[in-house]
């Protein structure tokens, strides 16, 4: 019987290993953290995250063979199998700021299993890294280990998106073991592909060497942003011809070679992982000496910047060229439906935009706490502390948060914003009140009927009276 420890209790480490413990029930899993708040909330009621579907995976199992707990030394030992899911996040200062990941986290983790580590383990990197990565793990562990305590390093990236977690963990497109082409790097293998062979089909575990693996999930995100990227770049061409982005996705889609997801224009993509790992990309390409590969993928987060821009200008250009004193609702602070992370939101960029015009911002998002927006939000480059006092709040209630408004502005795709009555919306804004769809998410023919002057990004602008195209 193996015992699993990992390494981090975050939006990775958590769903993961709570699931591992669901369909592994033979398996006792540990899940540690330095963070004393978040363990004492995943022993809780209130789940540090919310992602569906997650509550339930850890009733079934917390207590029974899946623990949360700051003992990292005791669960270190105890198991045979440590995930390192630390935070990898893009370095502020130093050598390669603003472009390579910190891989401070998973160097002190990896320390502390050399440090304390009395038996042989398997350790898995499950943390997001630039290649090459399980070497510097390697050598650490190697450098501070006893006699006859062995460590293999495998690299096992995480493919799992935010707001679908439990469905994508229940049922992978695919699980990727990279090792070393030893004898001892398959074994280690094979013992963690029995893990997920108990629920994922053989046929979707899929081993390969450790550089290929790690270089996988950065390749994969890459390619995932890249889209995103190009059908923004088209929603500019659209709204300047009157062709609509939506139609042309579809159809483009429609090819089997292209295929339809992925290709839904927005007001720009956010969270956590891609422009991180774009970024971390883009370093390891210069590092490389492969300046026209970086400048490549440096593209695609450029357009990122310039789509989140574009928006927040067209709002201000729609509002008369003055938003100064205007009230403004955005709708959505997460940075995408079915979570409450805001990291790297596109909502950030665009409120930021607002502040600085002076506008007063009323959100509302149904996940996103009023701290967690300060957080977010008083931030150099973002606001300062009396800017926000001043001109930011926080509703629970859309309607609340359009009252007086003079536009509402989509930014995160949650459903239930197609739900709202709209005329009761309209009712209570100052005229003429615009909505700026952000998401591609409304009736946009629906909300003109009601009065509304209507933009959404990568779709003709309303026909003017008079004009028969
Ligand atoms: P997170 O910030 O939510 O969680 C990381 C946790 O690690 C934190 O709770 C932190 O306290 C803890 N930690 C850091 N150093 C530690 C140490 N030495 N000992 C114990 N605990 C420590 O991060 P996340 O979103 O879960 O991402 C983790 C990794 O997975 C990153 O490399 C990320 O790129 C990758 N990833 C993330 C996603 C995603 O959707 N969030 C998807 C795939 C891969
Ligand atoms: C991503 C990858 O999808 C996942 O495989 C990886 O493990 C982690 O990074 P995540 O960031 O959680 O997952 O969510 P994702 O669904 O990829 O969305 C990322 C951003 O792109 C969101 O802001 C989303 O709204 C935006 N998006 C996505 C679009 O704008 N258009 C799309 O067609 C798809």
């Amino acid at each position: 019987m193996v015992k699993i420890c990992c390494i981090g209790a975050g939006y990775v480490g958590g769903p993961t290993c709570a699931v591992i413990a669901l369909k592994c029930p033979h398996i006792p899993v540990t899940i540690v953290d330095l963070n004393q708040d978040r363990i004492d909330a995943w022993n809780s009621d209130t789940l540090p995250i919310f992602e569906p579907g997650l509550q339930e995976v850890v009733t079934q199992c917390r207590g029974r063979n899946l623990f949360f707990s700051t003992a990292i030394d005791d669960a270190i030992r105890a198991a045979d199998i440590i995930f390192v899911s630390v935070n990898t996040p893009t370095k502020k200062n130093g050598l390669g700021a603003g472009f390579a990941a910190d891989l401070a986290y998973v160097e002190a983790a990896t320390r502390r299993i050399a440090a304390v580590a009395q038996s042989s383990k398997i350790v898995v990197e499950k943390s997001t890294v630039p290649c090459r990565t399980a070497e510097s793990m390697r050598r650490i562990l190697e450098a501070n280990s006893r006699d006859a305590i062995r460590f293999e390093i495998l690299s096992n990236p995480e493919f799992l998106a935010e707001g679908t977690a439990i469905a994508d963990l229940m049922q992978p497109d695919r699980i990727l073991i990279g090792s070393l082409p030893t004898p001892e790097g398959r074994k280690a293998q094979h013992v963690l592909a029995d893990v997920y062979a108990e629920w994922v089909p053989r046929p979707q575990i899929i081993t390969m060497n450790l550089w290929s693996s790690e270089l996988s999930k950065l390749a994969a995100n890459a390619l995932l942003a890249q889209r995103i990227s190009s059908i923004n770049a088209l929603s500019a061409i659209c709204e300047a011809t009157g062709a609509d982005v939506d139609e042309v996705a579809y159809a483009c889609g429609l090819d089997s070679r292209i295929g339809p997801k992925f290709l839904k224009a927005s007001v720009g993509f956010g969270g956590s992982c891609f422009q991180k790992d774009i970024l971390n990309l883009v370093y390891l390409s210069e590092s490389l000496h492969l300046p026209e590969v970086a400048q490549y993928w440096k593209q695609v987060v450029d357009l990122n910047e310039y789509q989140k821009r574009r928006f927040a200008q067209s709002v201000v250009s729609r509002l008369f060229n003055t938003i100064t004193n205007k009230r403004l609702a955005v709708f959505g602070f997460a940075f995408k439906k079915n979570t409450g992370d805001t990291r790297e939101s596109a909502a950030i960029a665009v409120i930021a935009s607002f502040l600085n015009e002076r506008a007063h911002v009323h959100i509302h998002d149904p996940e996103v706490s009023a701290a967690q927006i300060e957080l977010e939000l008083v931030q150099p480059g973002v606001c300062t502390q009396a800017v926000y006092d001043a001109q930011v709040h926080r509703f629970a209630d859309p309607y609340e948060a359009a009252k007086d408004a003079d536009a509402i502005v989509i930014c995160t795709e949650w459903e239930q914003f197609a739900q709202l009555d709209y005329q009761r919306l309209y009712d209570s804004m100052h005229k003429p009140a615009f909505v700026f769809d952000g998401r591609l998410i409304l009736d946009a023919p629906k909300l003109r009927q009601i009065g509304f002057q209507v933009e959404v990004i990568g779709k003709p602008a309303a026909p003017k009276p008079g004009f028969n195209a």
